[in-house]
């Protein structure tokens, strides 16, 4: 009889053939270039020893252009489960040394039994890209290959987490996938992301530009906002992606880690009000406001380099995830514009349907005007964070600290949007619209007919400032529910979290939405 140690040589061998990837060339070549090969970069992002691989021996099953003499070790992809911090993920890993990393039937297979186990397991999935694309040899099966991704990767959004790393190409249609997932890291150098290349851009419009300057992370950190973080390394990247999923829930039946910290609940901070100029027209770094009151000054920021006047991110009071939504009046004086609201709306309703309560701090003049904007679609896109917050239902939290003007006003969470508590710091202007501007509209007959016009101006303006450009009017009609000394944000923010936290509300049934996209 035959004895299972052959048995196990043989398994020893296929498998060996499979962990060597692309042979060792390839693999000199992937660290020439300054990548890591998909099971050492698997080894970073996982707990040690935790993963899990499924479908090492999947084979391709396409006969054209000489493939039925070509291996694929693995299939150009490593797949499936492993821990983060203890709780469980599953993963998938292009492998750009078999064929490039391309896409074919079975590479596309892989990929979908992974995310279709994350889905019924409630369970973040994670992909880490570094593809040619499509396998040409493939052709129309290497393209279904991506349709079952995306749609896997729609029906997976609001369920489960959805993180994409690119370490390196992400061309053509493959960039969808990351495109429909919650957050996109690049790395700095390798990443690059386009749906046509620089050679076809040239021969089609005659512009000329670097792969890097039309799709790399610098790019898409700072100019498209299609990356939410951008790292120097592979290995900051793969442990920023451990560091985000600690905040996240495993899926949206879930609440998000719980963390407990050494940072007291009832902590007052007396450095806060000196860091908000009474002066509404002076700047200030409002991320130094977040720092003083969250847990332990840790807020991990989105999308940091893009649309600079909304600050978005994760941090934690009293040890529960939370997400915060900022104006920035460092740039463009906080003013909301296309890109801001983008960048907001979409981080409000990830917060909203992974169950992580949602801390607004208000500081904006209003819209940015301008015949850009305007023909832009601010519009269309303004209207995407009134939605945003208005369908949320999860505990939102509002902070007015200084102005907080007309439509801007409405948009940062008040209360008409269903913020479920707003306070105010006595900084605060809450108003139609600033004291210059409402003076001017106004009394705009009293100071073109007065002697001197320029005094009498000033004077209205004083007058409407006293009357509105402070949080009392809207206290008084109880859409500020507390104003507080800014020491005291810490744990007064907490104390109504806490109270929060088991907020139930729920809307009109409906098949969904129609957010203004
Ligand atoms: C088959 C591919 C491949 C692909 C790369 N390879 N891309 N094989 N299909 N799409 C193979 C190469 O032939 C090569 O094999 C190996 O992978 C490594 O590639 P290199 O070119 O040597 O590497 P590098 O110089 O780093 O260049 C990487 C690259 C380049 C920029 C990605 O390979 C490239 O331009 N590839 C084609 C990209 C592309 O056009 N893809 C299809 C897009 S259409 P050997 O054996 O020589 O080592 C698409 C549609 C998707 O993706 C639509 C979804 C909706």
């Amino acid at each position: 009889m035959e004895d299972i140690t052959a048995r196990l040589a043989d398994l020893e061998v296929r498998r060996a053939r499979v962990m060597a990837g692309g042979g060792e060339e390839r693999v000199a070549r992937q660290h020439a270039a300054g990548k890591l090969t998909a099971r050492e970069r698997l080894e970073l992002l996982l707990d040690p020893g935790s993963f899990l691989e499924l479908d090492q021996f999947v084979r391709h099953r396409a006969t054209d252009f000489g493939m039925q003499d070509i291996e694929t070790p693995g299939e150009g992809v490593v797949t499936g489960s492993g821990t983060i911090n203890g709780r469980p993920v599953y993963v998938y890993a292009q492998d750009f040394t078999v064929m490039g990393g391309s896409l074919g039937e079975m590479h596309a297979a892989k990929i979908c039994k992974v995310m279709d186990l994350a889905l019924k397991t409630g369970v973040p999935v994670i992909g880490l890209n570094d593809s040619g694309g499509a396998r040409i040899q493939e052709g129309v099966a290497a393209l279904n290959g991506y349709g079952e991704i995306f749609r896997r990767n729609t029906h997976a959004s609001g369920v489960i987490p959805q993180i994409a790393a690119i370490m390196g190409p992400c061309a053509g249609g493959a960039v969808y996938s990351p495109g429909l997932m919650d957050f996109i890291f690049m790395v700095d150098n390798t990443a690059q992301m386009f749906i046509t290349g620089p050679q076809v851009i040239k021969a089609v419009t005659g512009e000329e530009v670097s792969a890097e300057e039309l799709g790399g992370a610098v790019t898409h950190a700072t100019r498209s906002g299609v990356a939410h973080f951008r790292t120097p390394t592979e290995e900051d990247c793969l442990h920023l992606i451990r560091t985000l999923l600690d905040y996240l829930p495993a899926n949206n039946l879930e609440d998000p880690p719980f963390r407990p910290s050494s940072d007291p609940a009832e902590r007052q901070n007396p450095n806060l009000a000196a860091l908000v100029p009474v002066d509404p027209n002076k700047p200030y770094n409002v991320k130094e406001i977040i720092y003083g009151v969250v847990d332990d000054g840790l807020f991990l920021e989105i999308q940091s380099e893009y649309a600079a006047n909304m600050v978005i991110g994760l941090a934690r009071l009293a040890g529960y995830t939370i997400g915060i939504v900022a104006n920035q009046p460092q740039y463009l004086a906080g003013c909301l514009d296309i890109n801001a609201a983008d960048k907001a709306a979409r981080f409000v309703r990830f917060c909203d349907a992974f169950n992580i309560p949602l801390l607004t701090l208000v500081d904006t003049p209003g819209y940015l005007p301008g015949v850009e904007q305007e023909q832009g679609g601010i519009i269309r896109h303004g209207a995407k964070l009134l939605y945003a917050f208005a369908e949320a239902t999860v505990p939102k939290l509002t902070l007015v600290l200084r102005k907080a003007y007309g439509g801007a006003y409405l948009a940062m969470c008040s209360r008409s949007l269903g913020a479920d508590h707003v306070v105010a710091w006595p900084t605060a202007e809450i108003a139609v619209m600033g004291p210059d501007g409402a003076a001017n509209i106004i009394f705009r007959q009293e100071i073109s007919q007065a002697e001197d016009p320029a005094r009498v101006r000033q004077e209205k303006v004083a007058a409407y400032r006293d009357k509105f450009a402070n949080p009392y009017v809207a206290a008084g009609l109880g859409l500020v529910d507390a104003v507080i000394d800014p020491a005291l944000t810490r744990p007064h923010l907490i104390r109504n979290l806490l109270t929060l936290l088991s907020k139930r509300e729920s809307r009109p049934g409906k098949k969904h939405g129609n957010f203004p996209v």
